[in-house]
């Protein structure tokens, strides 16, 4: 028996549940309820995220304590969580009694490793409301570009990052005041002290192969910057025991939660924290987003290392959401929140619908609004649901055959099938989890079509027969809900009322059940009505007033123009085409050419230290500072070519007539330096 700890990102107490952070919850949700379908003893443990400016803010605002605006989203949040059927074995506060220790405890490892440096630093106040700016609560024009009406960290128009003390003409969005620069300190962690041991541990098969790739690059160039844990009060958070005034900066005591949430839940059932965060024994599992990665995977193991806490034994980082191929829209009203869903539909469906979407990449997730109603419906609805609804009710006076009939191999085939079934959730790959559970469906419908209890029922000299069918399909339909509790927990418990017991485990589907007297069939799931799903948006929209700017649709240049100027070229084989070796590689220097007129001379990463000099004629179209850190791809085999300022070691492709309308190919997200391009 495993020993598991599973933790989801700690929601901010500022914003309501809505259905993009379901993806993560529900991911964890499912993966939790497998492994303790499995036998494995696992707790999932969550909490709230209570601290900083903007809690802190808005409780001013609403003219009442951090702690009263806390404690009402802590309740929002858990019964959203609840309606979802997501189960948490412990749900905290970041504000716990039980998370200031463990930072204290943590603290204080840091100060005797000699980690933490004392700094002073300019930063915006805000006289109005006296208090120091966090980076978004600011904006003004970027000192580089410009543009006006920037955020407090980096341009949107130029990506330039800066201090907020750089903007030009900056404002507070606190007030709309023009903020001070004042001087304060800051107390920082020396996360570079650690860098060769991120460096391996970020490459030990903890996170997904992609993140690991794009950690490898990010280590090799540069020394880890300082890591600026602190805010000079007023601040809602915890102050730092040795350093009155300071408080500990929100990301420090966040995933901190992880280990006081365990703690609150290690009082309540007698356990010791330390057989859960300091064991060999105990596997420590954390589900992300992709935007808290270097958090999850620099920070945070920088802290754990330093303090001799277990090191997580996997990261599981997954994408963001999109709604029919767009990212979530307040004015098209497909920013919904968990409670509004509520309202208009089960959420079974969510949970099926995205577990048949979700995979062990780093990928973004479509919720396509047509396919979730219809994927439902036919399988869920069509395929597996149908099979108790058509023939639980023939056997309801008779029970099942005392023993299990003749089914040609089926229930054998559903049982083996279990063992795959098992990787792809371990895997946390559920989309192919759900495609074999609904293969075997596939399977079983033919049976019940080809048997038609329906019309046996109408001959009384078949009525061992018709028992036998109905015997054969309800235990088909059992295992197939076996295989789908850790997703639809909901189905698995009326599946379980049919048959007077609790599918709660996964050797459950290795034995058919005979000879037992079947409840009185309920119905289980209702087919997805497309006007409650209609509802749902329309009452976002019209609760989001504060409407986001529509992206134009059907705008599309296709008019042929550009294939006319440039017809297509002659035909060539495929091993003409192989000859060209295009890779990915990523741009790690770009440099004006001040003599030349086209060119950009950059440098391009392979991977693995290997790197190309190529000069580009694009400089009518680009900034180098634009192509820093971007994916191109290259022709990485075209013999080096000696110009005026260097020899060009290839060349990267690019779209376009020239001057200023070139675009630089980017591969999609997920493509690493040194893949070839077929
Ligand atoms: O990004 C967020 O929503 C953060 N509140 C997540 C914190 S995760 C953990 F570190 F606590
Ligand atoms: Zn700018």
């Amino acid at each position: 028996m495993r020993q598991i700890l599973v933790t989801s990102a700690l929601p901010y107490a500022n914003g309501h549940i809505h259905i993009g952070h379901l993806v993560e919850y529900l991911q964890t949700d499912i993966w939790v309820r497998f492994q303790k379908m499995q036998g494995n003893r696992c707790i999932y443990i969550c909490a709230d995220d209570t601290h900083g400016t903007a809690i802190m803010l808005r409780a001013r605002q609403e003219g009442r304590s951090e702690e009263d605006l806390i404690n009402e989203m802590s309740d929002a949040h858990q019964a959203d969580f609840a309606g979802f059927g997501i189960e948490f074995d412990n749900y905290g506060s970041t504000n716990s009694e039980e998370s200031r220790e463990v930072c204290g405890e943590i603290w204080q490892s840091l100060r005797e490793a000699d980690m933490i440096v004392e700094k002073q630093i300019e930063q915006l106040f805000d006289v109005e409301q006296g208090t120091f700016l966090a980076d978004r609560f600011v904006r003004g024009t970027c000192p580089k570009c410009g543009s006006e009406d920037q955020p407090g960290d980096n341009c949107s128009n130029c990506n330039e990052v800066y201090s907020p003390v750089d903007l030009v003409d900056p404002i507070s969005i606190a007030t709309g005041s023009k903020p001070e620069v004042r001087e304060a300190t800051h107390l920082f962690v020396e996360i570079e002290k650690l860098h060769s041991f991120l460096d391996e541990w970020t490459q030990s098969g903890t996170l997904p192969k992609e993140s690991a790739n794009y950690l490898k690059n990010f280590f090799l160039n540069e020394p880890l910057k300082n890591w600026d844990i602190s805010r000079p009060g007023p601040y809602f958070g915890f102050e730092i025991p040795d350093s009155p005034g300071n408080y500990w900066y929100v990301w420090f005591d966040a995933p901190i939660g992880y280990i006081g949430s365990t703690k609150q839940w290690c009082k309540a059932h007698d356990e010791k924290l330390d057989d859960w965060w300091k064991s060999d024994d105990c596997e420590i599992h954390h589900f992300i987003g992709k935007d808290i990665q270097y958090f999850h995977t620099l920070f945070w193991p920088a802290m754990l290392k330093t303090a001799e806490i277990s090191l997580p034994t996997k990261v599981h980082i997954h994408g963001f959401l999109t709604v029919d191929g767009e990212k979530m829209s307040k004015s098209k009203g497909t920013f919904i929140q968990a409670s509004k869903y509520l309202e208009h539909l089960n959420p079974s469906y969510l949970r099926y619908y995205y577990a048949s979407k979700l995979n062990s990449r780093v990928e973004d997730i479509d919720l396509n609004l047509e396919e979730f109603e219809s994927r439902v419906n036919s399988d869920l609805v069509g395929k597996v649901i149908n099979l108790a609804s058509r023939s639980a009710k023939f056997v309801a006076k008779t029970g099942l055959s005392d023993s299990y009939p003749d089914d040609g191999g089926l229930f054998e085939e559903f049982a083996t099938a279990g063992e795959k079934i098992a990787t792809h959730y371990e895997a946390t790959d559920y989309s192919k989890a759900m495609r074999l559970i609904i293969e075997l469906a596939d399977k079983a419908n033919p049976y019940v079509e080809e048997n038609a209890p329906w019309e046996l029922k109408k001959d009384e000299a078949k009525a061992q027969q018709l028992q036998d069918v109905c015997t054969v399909t309800l235990n088909l339909f059992r295992q197939l809900a076996i295989y789908l509790a850790p997703v639809l927990p909901d189905l698995a418990e009326k599946a379980g009322e049919l048959f007077g017991e609790k599918l709660t485990s996964w050797d459950q589907a290795k034995t058919p059940v005979t000879g037992i007297q079947i409840a009185k069939f309920k119905h289980m799931m209702q087919r997805v009505d497309p006007k409650c799903v209609q509802a749902m948006i329309e009452e976002s929209r019209e609760e989001n007033a504060e409407a986001a700017p529509a992206t134009p649709q059907g705008n599309w240049d296709d008019s042929g123009d550009a294939l006319e100027a440039e017809p297509l070229a002659d035909e060539i084989t495929f091993d003409d085409f192989s000859k060209v070796d295009l890779r990915v590689a990523r741009v790690i220097e770009a440099n004006e050419v001040p003599e030349a007129r086209k060119l950009i001379q950059l440098k391009l990463s392979l991977g693995g230290g290997e790197t190309r000099q190529v000069f580009a004629g694009i400089k009518a179209a680009y900034e180098p500072e634009d192509l820093l850190g971007k994916l191109v791809v290259m022709v990485a085999n075209l013999a080096p070519r000696k110009m005026k300022f260097g020899v060009s070691e290839g060349m990267i492709i690019a779209a376009g007539p020239g001057g200023k309308d070139i675009f630089v190919l980017n591969p999609d997200e997920g493509a690493v330096p040194g893949q070839r391009v077929h």
